[in-house]
């Protein structure tokens, strides 16, 4: 027996054609990547911990035991056995990252069970659902109706399963988008479920690296790889998860994120790797709004200059960090990367001599060479 939806929410219990909710449940595109789907039972004796253990023991734990089994007793009437099994995987991963980057940990496991709840709502039903209750916001959502499942099942979980917690509700809603000013627990839920051990796509590993040190930075990631898909399809962007790459841009309490320093080292280094010549950091954070370091190099050839560019690019994005503009890469005279707190400027040795930015900013003092390039 399955749910059947209708704009109330209130699902009649009423069988479901077979295959219906198969097709319905196919991955829409603007979802990062669909969930593998490992056999029943695989990726719990990969970790020796039943799928869901780990959440289920944090609610216990915390005296929610029963809520937990209620709230799984009903995904297990709402979804496939495919998505039920990655909802308990995001419960756990939820709960690992709570103990790393703090956050409620019984919060985190209920709002990682019922995440994915309306997922498999066929799309006419999650469209009239979302269209009766108010929760549209944006164009992109008629679009890609896929990303309503996050705040349809937020609102069901509100109207009908009994959640009244207001960050797990908020935590399921942002899942799909993100959205600025997201708690703790929305930003690891919303990564959790792109890196539970059954995800399997182009940037997974970049991203589960990433949650295990900076998780502004695994956001950041997770949203650029995102667009970059969206982009490649054709498909329109939320907008709030344009709003929030910018709040996790600025924001400077609440999540760490790399200091400007080490992102100039790594990027100098970089280009030392390539051969760079006259490697300089600059330090302008006290002297201009414009940015906090200059790294400037030297190249000898266009290829080497665009090699550099190249590198720098590289070493900085395994930290979750992509520039927000490429200026000159084509010529390879002057390549500018610019990287918000970080400007690179890579030069051919005649535009290094002729622009002279040492000169133009002689106030800015230089990092000492042994700091930069050690060895
Ligand atoms: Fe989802």
């Amino acid at each position: 027996m399955r749910q059947e939806w209708d704009a109330t929410g209130a699902g009649a219990a009423v069988a479901t054609a077979p295959g219906e909710i198969a097709r319905a449940a196919a991955t829409a595109p603007g979802e990062i990547a669909a969930v593998a789907a490992p056999a029943p039972g695989e990726i719990g004796a990969a970790t020796a911990t039943a799928p869901g253990e780990i959440g289920a023991a944090a609610c216990r734990r915390a005296g929610q035991g029963g809520q937990w089994e209620t709230q799984r007793a009903r995904m297990v009437g709402q979804l496939g056995e495919t998505r039920l099994l990655h909802s308990l995987l995001v419960a756990d991963e939820a709960v690992i990252m709570g103990r790393r980057f703090g956050g409620d940990l019984t919060r985190l496991a209920l709002a990682g069970l019922l995440h994915d709840g309306a997922k498999e709502m066929p799309t006419p039903a999650l469209l009239a659902l979302a269209e009766a209750q108010g929760l549209i916001t944006d164009p992109a959502e008629r679009a890609r109706p896929s990303i309503l499942h996050g705040p349809v099942a937020a609102w069901l979980a509100e109207r009908h399963w009994g959640i009244s917690d207001p960050v797990i509700l908020e935590a399921i809603r942002f899942h799909t988008t993100g959205g600025p000013g997201m708690s703790r627990e929305a930003c690891i839920i919303f990564m959790a479920d792109l890196i539970e051990p059954s995800r399997d796509y182009p940037g997974v590993e970049l991203l589960r690296r990433l949650c295990r040190q900076d998780l502004r930075a695994a956001m950041i990631e997770a949203i650029n790889q995102t667009f970059d898909y969206l982009a490649r399809k054709k498909q329109p962007v939320h907008a709030g998860m344009t709003r929030c790459l910018e709040w996790l841009r600025q924001e400077k309490g609440g999540l760490p994120r790399m200091e400007s320093k080490e992102m100039a080292i790594i990027a100098a280094r970089a280009m030392a790797a390539k051969k760079g010549a006259k490697i300089t950091v600059l330090k302008l954070e006290d002297l201009t709004l414009i940015t906090d370091f200059f790294v400037v190099a030297t190249g000898s050839s266009r290829t080497q200059t665009q090699a550099m560019a190249g590198g720098a690019e590289d070493e900085l994005k395994k930290h979750g960090i992509r520039p927000h503009r490429i200026e000159g890469f084509r010529e390879g005279r002057w390549i500018l990367l610019d990287f918000g707190q970080v400007i690179i400027h890579i030069f051919q040795t005649d535009e290094r001599d002729f622009y002279n930015l040492e000169r133009l900013w002689a106030d800015a003092p230089a990092l000492p060479a042994e700091e930069v390039l050690p060895e």
